[in-house]
């Protein structure tokens, strides 16, 4: 089993075979989707969300994120992990999105750093790349920019197309290695694929995008409340878990756990 490199995203864009990704937070999880032969694991500012209990992406900072990355460095010697930039620690300057990505890559291990935006962070994808740190893009529908966006809605509708394009072509052209699309329509995202060279990774974007992303917890059943239209559930890990916890609790009261099997 071979380590996934950049050259081979580019490789199954030109192959056309598709390819999966998936959040991981934690060694444990990181190992099991390693073992998976999943290639890319992202570590997530949706972190934020669904391992520190934030309403937003927005408060998570450097430092939360980057102990979960080198977990999942640890638990994952496959896969290419890629670590989300927090709101906050690349907006302001080129200057500070270096210096946030090497902290990524020196003391959390991670084979590439993903940020949000289009055409306006342009200038920040080019000095990461021309530092040498491989920059995965993300446009359409970007969470840390809720506010702006008017809330969680599809991006790129009716006159929003044109400059979906032109963010995409603005990721690439500053030296991405791929770009997500997220919550967009999907004939538009298919556009952008056939457009692109470099790999598009969908979530809410439909089936043309050469790549798939989701959020583990949501692609396996571990949260809580209502998902979005995008998400297929692969598994009911939030009913398994609640079940298993309320049998350990049974279990106690009336002393059927521990079993002889498991004294000594
Ligand atoms: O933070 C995240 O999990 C993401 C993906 C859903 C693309 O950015
Ligand atoms: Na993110």
């Amino acid at each position: 089993r071979r380590v996934t490199r950049l050259q081979h995203l580019a490789q199954w864009k030109a192959e056309g075979h598709k390819w999966p990704m998936l959040t991981a937070y934690d060694y444990s999880t990181a190992r099991i989707f390693d073992a998976a032969e999943i290639p890319a694991l992202l570590v997530g500012d949706s972190a934020a969300n669904v391992v520190y209990g934030y309403d937003t992406t927005v408060p998570i900072s450097v430092d939360e994120l980057l102990p979960l990355v080198r977990a999942v460095v640890r638990g994952a010697p496959h896969a290419l992990v890629v670590a989300d930039l927090p709101f906050g620690s690349y907006e302001v300057s080129p200057q500070q999105a270096l210096e946030s990505s090497i902290r990524f890559f020196k003391e959390g291990g991670a084979h590439a750093v993903k940020l949000e935006g289009g055409e306006r962070i342009a200038p920040q994808i080019a000095a990461l790349t021309a530092a040498g740190i491989p920059v995965m893009g993300h446009v359409g529908f970007t969470p840390q920019s809720v506010n702006t966006l008017g809330g969680y809605r599809v991006q790129g509708r009716g006159d929003g197309a044109d400059q979906l394009i032109a963010d995409a072509i603005a990721v690439q052209e500053a030296g991405a290695f791929a770009v997500v699309m997220e919550m967009v329509p999907a004939e538009i995202a298919a556009q952008i694929t056939r457009k692109l060279t470099i790999p598009t990774v969908g979530i809410g974007a439909g089936n043309e995008t050469d790549a798939q992303v989701l959020v583990w917890q949501d692609m396996a059943g571990y949260t809580h409340g209502k998902t979005a239209k995008f998400v297929k559930r692969y598994a009911n890990v939030g009913e398994d878990l609640s079940r298993a916890a309320r049998t350990y609790a049974a279990e106690v009261a009336s002393a059927a756990f521990p079993g002889p099997e498991h004294s000594y």
